[in-house]
């Protein structure tokens, strides 16, 4: 049985679909069967693989019949990296409105999940930036957390209201537990990253991976054209960076 995992923090441009298609990618070049789960409507996870959705293909009808299962695409990148997509539309705006009033609805991606589990050893979530009924279902069908997050003071007020958020979520899911913070987009030469980052691993401690993952165009830049910087030349570094989180993670798991 896989691990599922949400990445999640409820404030947006932080590293949250980074991080997702990254990590899985970084995962699957260790031999992990991964899934990664876009369960924003932005739709950029599904982008961030170069994949355009065929209509009714998405995550968004699997959320809201049952019968319908979760539509699985391979994606295969240049790397080698072999993984596997559910991707959504921005149609997943209107299915989050229409599942407010549908009986179980924050159990929905947990049920659908539940099916496909046997084929998977990694599950990947990517969340939008809110804590509403997607995220939540993303918490709900989950074990874990990883939170991804700048180092700004800013921030700091996000990650205690998001761990309320999966205190609450222990009503529907007594097991999910945060797996750990990952300092996303880390710029050292700023004295107010450096404060922040200290900050972070003193109050969190173990929690916070120790890899970090530098701010770096090349990972701006291969997301904009559709691949894992694994498929991205000259983005070594944050080859290597993504490289140890996939190890320190791979050893949380
Ligand atoms: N380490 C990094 N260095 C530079 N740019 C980054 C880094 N991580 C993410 N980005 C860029 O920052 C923006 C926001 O990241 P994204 O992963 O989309 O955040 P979220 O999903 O939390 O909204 C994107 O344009 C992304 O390419
Ligand atoms: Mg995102």
């Amino acid at each position: 049985m896989g691990t599922i995992i949400a990445v999640a923090n409820q404030k947006g441009g932080v590293g949250k679909t980074t991080t997702t298609a990254n990590l899985g990618a970084s995962l699957a070049l260790r031999g992990k069967r991964v899934l990664l789960v876009d369960m924003d409507p932005q739709g950029n996870l599904t982008a961030a693989f170069g994949h355009t959705p065929q209509p009714g293909q998405t995550v968004a009808e699997a959320l809201l019949d049952r019968r319908v299962p979760l539509p699985i695409v391979p994606v295969m990148e240049p790397s080698g990296a072999t993984l596997s997509l559910v991707p959504a539309t921005v149609a997943l705006a209107s299915a989050e409105s229409t599942l407010m009033n549908k009986l179980g609805r924050e159990l929905r991606l947990r049920d659908q999940l539940g099916s496909v589990m046997d084929s998977f050893d990694v599950v990947l979530i990517d969340t939008p930036p809110s804590l509403g009924l997607l995220t939540i279902n993303a918490l709900v069908a989950a074990q874990k957390v990883i939170i991804p997050t700048e180092a700004r003071f800013f921030s700091l007020q996000g990650l205690q209201m998001l761990q309320e958020s999966i205190e609450e979520t222990l009503y529907l899911n007594p097991k999910l537990e945060v797996l750990g913070i990952v300092l996303s987009k880390y710029d050292r030469r700023l004295k107010e990253e450096r404060t922040v980052s200290n900050y972070l691993r003193e109050h969190w401690g173990g929690l916070v991976f120790s890899t970090e993952i530098a701010s770096n165009s090349k990972i701006l830049e291969a997301a904009s054209v559709g691949v894992s910087i694994f498929s991205h030349s000259g983005a070594e570094r944050a080859v290597g960076a993504y490289r140890d989180l996939a190890e320190e993670v791979a050893a949380r798991v």
